[in-house]
């Protein structure tokens, strides 16, 4: 069986580099890994007081949440932090308190924007929230990536070879950081 991957892509722009980075990375994983990009831009905002009949897009969410093996977070970086959309999938997937869908999978951080910084204070801060949700986190190598014209063709292809390098060993340490905790005894 696969290892199944649910990837949030922190933006909800149809040209999103993101998301363009996120099909990239699909790419360069191994046959046994399968990626699904969740939906969150339909999510109504999270609202505690439905925590005992939550939104039918907010359960999708905690369903698809629940039946993926790992976690991968692809994100531009908004004002310093990770995008609102992004947060109100977090906050929703969470809660209700002792529901947390994300607990425990192994997980991932990435991002791109044009900005020299490749969105590292957004990392730092979803970093920050996913320690809290518990979810294992590969730590090295980190990848904050400057995005460049055509850095990511329409067919998911990194052009430049240097950054495809660069991007194939992220890859090849998320995958191998999965499969250690996977097997973990638990
Ligand atoms: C940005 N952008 C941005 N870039 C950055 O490097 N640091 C930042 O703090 C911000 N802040 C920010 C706030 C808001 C509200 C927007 C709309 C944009 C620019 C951002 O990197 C750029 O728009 C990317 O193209 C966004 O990624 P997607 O949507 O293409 O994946």
């Amino acid at each position: 069986d696969k290892r199944k991957v649910a990837v949030l892509v922190g933006s909800l722009r149809k040209d999103s580099i993101n998301r363009r980075l996120a099909n990239a990375i699909a790419k360069l994983a191994p046959e046994r890994f399968s990626f699904q990009q969740l939906t969150i831009g339909d999510l109504p905002l999270y609202n505690q007081d439905r925590d005992n009949d939550m939104p039918e897009q907010a359960q999708r969410l905690k369903r698809e949440v629940s039946a993926a093996d790992a976690l991968l977070f692809v994100t531009p970086e908004y004002n310093r932090s990770i995008p609102g959309v992004l947060k109100n999938a977090l906050d929703t997937a969470s809660r209700p308190y002792g529901k947390n869908a994300f607990a425990k999978k192994p997980g991932g951080v990435i991002g791109t924007s044009g900005g020299g910084i490749g969105t590292a204070l957004a990392q730092q801060h979803l970093r920050n929230v996913l320690a809290y949700l518990d979810v294992p986190l590969l730590n090295q190598p980190e990848a904050y990536i400057q995005y460049s014209e055509n850095l990511v063709d329409d067919a998911g292809i990194v052009t430049d070879e240097k950054k495809r390098a660069f991007l194939q060993a992220w890859v090849d340490a998320y995958v191998a950081w999965v499969d250690l905790v996977l097997s973990a005894p638990r």
